[in-house]
């Protein structure tokens, strides 16, 4: 049996929004993915799956109020990849740190509307620390 939510409408600019961050969380989905699989560092790689993770089930929330699948930036992914790759994985993950902090000032004005959207806030700037040690120790 399936629990009924009852949604309220959104204003457009609202769902425009939530569109746009669906894509962000999948597209970052794919890019944590694949900087896990290139890390060697054991802890890194477990904190960088972990951070997947809650973006696909950020993606996962949004879907909730847009109602509709968003498909990832394949550019992106294929970008931040070969960033990473040519780079350093250190370049690239400050490339993400910087895009969680980006999202922050979205994710707010859309908290007005969508009450889950602070505890997602909440988490990205977990993201943010979780890079920026990571950073730290690599250097
Ligand atoms: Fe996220
Ligand atoms: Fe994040």
């Amino acid at each position: 049996m399936s629990k009924k939510i009852e949604i309220k409408p959104l204003t457009p600019l609202v769902r425009k929004q939530i569109i746009q961050a669906q894509r962000n969380e999948v597209t970052e989905y794919h890019i944590y993915k694949r900087l896990a699989r290139a890390t060697k560092n054991k802890k890194n790689k477990g904190i960088l799956n972990s951070i997947a993770d809650d973006e696909l089930r950020h993606y996962s929330i949004w879907m909730k109020y847009s109602g509709r699948e968003v498909e990832p930036s394949k550019w992106d992914i294929f970008k931040f990849y070969w960033i990473a790759m040519i780079f350093g994985l250190n370049f690239g993950l400050k490339l993400m740190e910087r895009g969680e902090e980006r999202a922050q000032i979205n994710y707010n004005e859309i908290g007005k509307e969508i009450p889950e959207a602070i505890q997602i806030s909440i988490e990205e700037n977990q993201h943010e620390k979780e890079l920026i040690a990571m950073i730290g120790e690599n250097k």
